[in-house]
């Protein structure tokens, strides 16, 4: 079957195909995966604990008959679907083995020994470490008192290469406005690099908050990363991507390994940008359920950092490291401890039941 398989069956395979809808699930609605590997409930690592859409657990199934083959059709697949998606040509496009690679691309294209790399402290630390293999100095700027970016201190960084901007960020679930942003887009220096990490967009609903990616037009040093981890439910299977001009794109395919993707992981992500129900869904259900984990861990005295994503930041007023060992001793492992915000708890935010479980260990352990 395989020897007669033609492009445009390839392609249709990839998606959401007549032979895809015929398998069963992998994820049914309500039975989420089994939660963590380990044992116990795993609200560590910002996960999505539903899983992918049905029909891309299906697509991903059924690429499995096609891993005979190297992933350049699929690979083009899913750049036209996300430059039409984001009204962009393809060459606006580049697929990552996760955003982690767009991350670690992004650093090895634009930071070097004379080039800093500029990030926010605390935010997702992956990114200090791309730079520091890329001979980087890392200058890391606190957050404001609002957990916002300090745009203004990270932009008067001297020789910077990239400045990292996670939005919503990661451990903080805070967000910095759409005014902040914009206003130092249009500040930085045509040779330095901003990175807008947009792996949580899809969980922010505040007015205060939009996507850059429309912007990418009108800037010429702008990269934004995705990844298909968090709402998409895949992050076990790595996809991510980036949208920046060509001339940007064409630098960081340099850094590339040949062929990076795999043909399950593209044809799952391609299913997913087909499937926007399962985003409605997904955000839907992680808002309610963190609004009921918010309720409850403010109801027991403690403050929680406005959330914008599918974790929340507790302040517990003392050390977080001994809280971690009493969660996990407890059955629930949560976020590790961020220097930065030495009293503060990251928990993800899991199905309602995993929650259930979370607010009564945390009760124990708090008390
Ligand atoms: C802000 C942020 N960016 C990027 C990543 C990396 O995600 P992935 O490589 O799975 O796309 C994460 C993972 O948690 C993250 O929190």
């Amino acid at each position: 079957m395989m020897n007669e398989l033609s492009r445009r069956d390839l392609g249709r395979l990839l998606g959401i195909g007549a032979v895809a809808a015929t398998l069963p699930p992998l994820f049914a609605q309500n039975q989420p995966p089994r939660s963590s590997r380990r044992g116990g409930i795993r609200l560590s690592a910002n996960e999505n604990p539903y899983g992918p859409s049905t029909s891309a657990a299906n697509a991903m199934r059924d690429a499995m008959r096609l891993v005979n083959r190297y992933p350049d059709e699929a690979q083009d697949e899913l750049v036209t679907t996300i430059a039409k998606l984001h009204d962009v040509s393809a060459d606006h496009v580049i697929l990552g083995d996760g955003s982690s690679e767009i991350l670690k691309l992004t650093a090895a294209a634009f930071s070097s020994p004379t080039r800093k790399v500029v990030m926010a402290d605390p935010t997702f630390e992956a990114m200090g470490e791309y730079a520091r293999a890329s001979g980087a100095e890392v200058v890391k700027v606190p957050l404001t008192s609002a957990y916002a970016h300090d745009l203004e201190k990270m932009a008067g960084v001297p020789s910077a290469g990239v400045i990292y901007v996670c939005n919503p960020n990661n451990p903080t679930a805070s967000i910095t406005t759409k005014q902040n942003v914009r206003a130092f887009l249009q500040s930085l220096p045509q040779d330095t690099i901003a990175l807008v990490d947009e792996a949580y967009f899809h969980y922010a609903d505040s007015p205060d908050y939009e996507s850059v990616i429309p912007l990418v037009q009108m800037r010429p040093n702008l990269v934004v990363a995705r990844t298909f981890s968090k709402i998409f439910g895949m992050a076990g299977i790595r996809c991510g991507y980036a949208i920046a001009q060509p001339s940007l794109i064409r630098r960081m395919n340099q850094q590339k390994a040949w062929d990076s993707m795999n043909v399950v992981a593209l044809a799952g992500a391609q299913a997913s940008l087909l499937d926007t129900a399962h985003v409605v869904e997904g955000r839907k259900r992680n808002s309610q359920t963190r609004d009921e984990v918010v309720n409850a861990v403010k109801q027991m005295g403690y403050e929680v950092v406005p959330s914008q994503a599918n974790f929340i930041m507790i302040n517990l007023r003392r050390g977080v490291r001994p809280v971690i060992d009493s969660m996990r001793a407890n059955g629930v492992h949560v976020g590790r401890l961020f220097p930065a915000l030495p009293q503060h708890l990251r928990v993800t935010i899991g199905t309602p039941e995993e929650m259930r479980s979370f607010v009564t260990a945390f009760r124990t352990v708090a008390a």
